[in-house]
């Protein structure tokens, strides 16, 4: 089937993904309708709200993409059907979590509700669709989506459907905090497929704002196994610095410069190499374990062991991290206030999926320490349902405040975990006073001036700092 020129999308899921992606197709390809579809109502009507401050995620720059384009030529709907009906090409952009239960629990990845998807393609498309996989799949999983897509189905009235599919990979490589950004000016964008004609199609889309000789295609199994791959190797990265970081703080070297020194290096390269409390985020994590499960499945149990050290050594470093603060509070956080500024996984950001914070604060809460979290764009409740999952201690011990003062009244230490830019700014000299002396603050981000800490009259613990 030869369709280049694509009129109408519709793309399955409106969440981090679908909804800056669709946002920024619909703004750069005035003649494309596309229209986001989710089976959460309150997601939708969230997308839909008039007050742009109230979509259901924090991306900069983004109100200002949907205020030029929503009900122009971008739509936000639960009408599943009647949009995939009416699409000539469907994004799969829908959740991809690890099983929780069942074979390959904690490893496998849950492909549910792609599955849940395709057959909503297959019932309802009409004529030819090309139907694109943008979330983040086990390598295989287009011959899944094709298998459904190619069964002989029957409509309601039991005549048999006569439309056809061809499947693409299109895998997603935005980072939340600058997705607009990433989506606008990408590095590149990956397209795997078989048909020439439906790949024309998608590159048709993107060269309206992409230089084509940014735009990769491949065939279907290197582009859904790269963007897996993409994701462990950034990952490695982000542990091998952590990994350093530890070995600086007993040898007086600094990560900082450590850092700088190797990835002055152009083969090495600077970017990714931030010690920190370890990487969170939806998807690091499950998408090695993914890739772990594939490599034992696929009978390569050196080659899981190997990627499997990445996560390992993720957890250690904010494992060490808490250890490390009861050790500088002699011990015991039992009673203690700590406040912890930032629980979003990154800054710029109100996901909290996997942050490092949930982790280090619960096991600070199973410690007894009676916390008071900070964060500019996590709502309370969040905090609290994410905390609940892990800790029994969020009664009573835990509160959320607006501002950081707030926070640090009569409190022992200060934790920041989030490298929000306003924590950089911070006089320290105002907030030292309300804390309850000697106080510590132990930055996990490097991004406060130790010299200010210090001089005002605060203990100060940095990641990777050898001189602590
Ligand atoms: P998300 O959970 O924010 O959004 C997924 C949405 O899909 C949800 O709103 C859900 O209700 C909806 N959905 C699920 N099944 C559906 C169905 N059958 N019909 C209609 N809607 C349905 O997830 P996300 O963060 O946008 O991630 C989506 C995919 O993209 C994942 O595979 C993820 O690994 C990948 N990815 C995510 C990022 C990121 O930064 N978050 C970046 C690159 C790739
Ligand atoms: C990451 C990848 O960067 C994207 O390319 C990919 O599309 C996405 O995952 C995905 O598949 O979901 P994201 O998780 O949004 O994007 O954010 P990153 O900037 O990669 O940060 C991930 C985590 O690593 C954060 O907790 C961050 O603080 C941490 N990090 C990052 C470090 O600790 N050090 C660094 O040097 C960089």
């Amino acid at each position: 089937m030869n369709i280049k020129q694509i009129h109408h999308i519709c793309c399955i899921g409106a969440g981090y993904v679908g909804g800056p992606t669709m946002s920024v197709i619909a703004d750069r390809c005035p003649d494309i309708e596309v229209t986001v579809v989710d089976i959460n109502k309150d997601r939708i009507d969230a997308w839909n709200d008039s007050d742009l401050t109230k979509l259901p995620i924090y991306e900069p720059g983004l109100e200002e993409i949907i205020a030029r384009t929503r009900n122009r030529n971008l739509f936000f709907s639960t009408a599943i059907s009647d949009s995939i009906a009416k699409a000539d090409m469907v994004f799969i952009s829908v959740n991809t979590p690890i099983k929780s239960k069942g074979y390959g629990a904690g490893e496998a990845s849950d492909i549910r509700w792609v599955e849940a998807s395709a057959r909503q393609v297959v019932e309802h498309s009409q004529g030819h669709t090309i139907v694109v996989e943008k979330s983040t799949l086990p390598v295989r999983t287009a011959a899944a989506i094709k298998s459904i897509l190619e069964s002989p189905q029957k409509d309601s009235f039991g005549k048999q459907i006569t439309s056809t599919f061809s499947v693409l990979s299109n895998p997603e490589f935005l980072s939340e905090g600058t997705a607009i950004n990433d989506l606008e000016k990408p590095d590149r964008v990956l397209i795997g497929g078989e048909d020439p004609s439906s790949i024309e199609a998608l590159v048709n889309v993107y060269s309206q704002w992409v230089p084509n000789e940014q735009i990769l295609c491949t065939n279907l199994w290197s582009s859904e196994l790269s963007k897996l791959i993409a994701n462990a190797f950034l990952a490695q990265r982000i542990s091998s610095i952590n990994a350093v970081s530890a070995l600086c703080e007993v040898t007086g070297a600094d990560v900082r410069e450590v850092a700088r020194a190797i990835g002055a290096d152009h083969r090495i390269g600077k970017k990714f190499l931030e010690a920190g409390p370890g990487f969170g985020g939806s998807c690091f994590k499950k998408d090695i374990l993914n890739l772990v499960y594939l490599c034992r499945h696929f009978g390569l149990p050196e080659v899981a062991s190997y990627w499997e050290q990445v996560i390992d050594l993720n957890r250690w470093q904010q494992e060490r991290i808490y250890r490390c603060i009861l050790h500088k509070l002699f011990g015991t956080v039992n009673g203690k206030r700590l406040a912890i500024f930032g629980f979003a996984f990154k800054a710029d950001t109100n996901d909290t999926r996997d942050s490092p914070a949930i982790q280090i604060a619960s096991d600070l809460l199973e410690e007894g320490a009676l916390i008071s979290i900070h964060d500019p764009k996590v709502t309370k409740e969040k905090i609290f349902e994410e905390l609940i999952k892990y800790s029994s201690q969020v009664e009573g011990q835990l509160s959320i405040v607006k501002n950081v003062k707030e926070a640090v009244l009569n409190a022992d230490a200060v934790l920041i975990l989030t490298d929000w830019k306003e924590y950089s700014q911070i006089d320290w000299t105002q907030l030292a006073d309300l804390m309850r002396s000697p106080a510590w603050v132990f930055d996990t981000r490097s991004i406060v001036d130790p010299l200010k800490v210090k001089s005002a009259g605060l203990n100060f613990w940095r990641v990777g700092d050898g001189v602590n």
